[in-house]
């Protein structure tokens, strides 16, 4: 049965995000926060458009009824890194649609899109390990460009014995750590700082093209105010020798899509993938680790990345997974030596359009 490309409209969403969640099952995420990201996003400033491909004769999961989504794509801005000519893509299929020809309709369509805006280059990401999604993208005309390094520490097997030393090596130099819940607490002005220490941060990392940090409004809507955020494990150093400025930051965020995403899972029939997201119950992401370039090389990065495994074992978290550039060698070192573990790499992958 040919399958439809159309539109997405809001109803579509959970459908879509039960996809997204069966494709990648270590990244669950819940529809409320899907639909709170929808919500923020700044539709005046940035373009976002979707579609979905639905086919007859199967049991309906959203939309129309009588027809069942099999697969949705969007290209959209990137906010972190805007350019107005300069979009990313992303497209999934069910994986029990796949090799059927929906990937290629909702292509075609999305790259009209894109050629109706006049894009200067369309970028995507696909996983290392998935040779079938890196292959769709390069036989129509993508290169790599990009990789992102995921790895993922067993909070158990970590030994601290090797690292004791780090929160002590870093308060002879005058840097204490406290947590944003607790200096939040103290003063809820606070969080301009913190967001300074962000835009600092932010300017210096090597991305594939500039970073453009986001308004303090969309900062405090995004990473403080979302269900992802956990203010005691949003780990801050500060420097009493400099007027108790804020000079790190290294945060762990929740996986919103654990138990509810589970039952959307279920209904593509992927029990796979419902493991998946039932066995994520245990796992916290490392959302933003960063030291201000002047405080660089001083064991900062270290003693705060110590205090997030501390959290993570005090509250009985198993695993904590993190994503690194490939090019940043600070960071990577640090993980491995904590005992981060390797796990397939996300590509990124550009077309040139204009
Ligand atoms: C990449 C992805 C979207 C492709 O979806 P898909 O529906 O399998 O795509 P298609 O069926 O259109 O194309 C896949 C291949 O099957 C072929 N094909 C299409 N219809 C077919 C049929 N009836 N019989 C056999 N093969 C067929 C296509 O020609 C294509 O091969 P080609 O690349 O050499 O042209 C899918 O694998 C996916 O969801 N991956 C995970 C997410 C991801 O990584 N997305 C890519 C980055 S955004």
């Amino acid at each position: 049965m040919a399958a439809r490309v159309r539109p997405f409209g809001a109803a579509d969403l959970a459908a879509c995000l039960a996809i997204g969640n069966a494709v990648d099952p270590a990244h669950p995420v819940s529809l409320a926060d899907a639909r709170r990201r929808d919500e923020l996003w700044a539709t005046e400033r940035y373009h976002l458009v979707r579609f979905v491909a639905d086919v007859a004769g199967e049991a309906s999961n959203a939309g129309d009824a009588g027809r069942r989504i099999v697969g949705w794509g969007q290209i959209a801005h990137a906010p972190w890194q805007f350019h107005p000519r300069k979009y990313d893509l992303r497209l999934e299929v069910d994986p029990a649609h796949r090799q059927r020809g929906v990937g290629s309709q909702l292509f075609q369509q999305l790259l009209d899109a894109l050629l109706a805006r006049d894009a200067l280059l369309v970028r995507a990401v696909a996983t290392e390990s998935d040779a079938a999604s890196s292959g769709f993208l390069t036989r129509r005309g993508f290169r790599e460009i990009w990789r992102t390094l995921e790895s993922r520490l067993d909070v158990d097997a970590f030994d601290p014995v090797p690292f004791a030393g780090a929160a002590e090596r870093v308060e002879r130099q005058g840097v204490t750590i406290t947590t944003l819940a607790a200096e939040l607490a103290r003063d809820p002005d606070v969080l301009r700082e913190v967001y300074d220490l962000h835009v600092v941060c932010n300017r210096s990392q090597q991305e594939i093209d500039p970073v453009t940090p986001p308004p303090f409004e969309a900062f405090a809507a995004n990473e403080v105010d979302g269900p992802r955020a956990i203010l005691e494990a949003w780990f801050l150093a500060r420097d009493a020798r400099a007027g108790h400025c804020f000079v790190g930051l290294s945060t762990l965020e929740r996986l919103t899509g654990t138990a509810d995403t589970a039952k959307g899972v279920a209904d593509t029939a992927d029990t796979a993938a419902v493991e998946g997201v039932e066995g994520m119950a245990g796992v916290l992401e490392a959302g933003y680790t960063a030291v201000h370039p002047a405080y660089r090389g001083r064991g900062i990065a270290l003693a705060l990345k110590r205090r997030t495994i501390a959290y993570a074992r005090d509250h009985g978290y198993r695993f904590i997974e993190t994503n690194s550039n490939a090019g940043n060698e600070p960071m990577l070192r640090i993980n491995a030596a904590l005992g981060f573990q390797p796990r397939p790499a996300r590509i990124s992958f550009e077309r040139r359009l204009a």
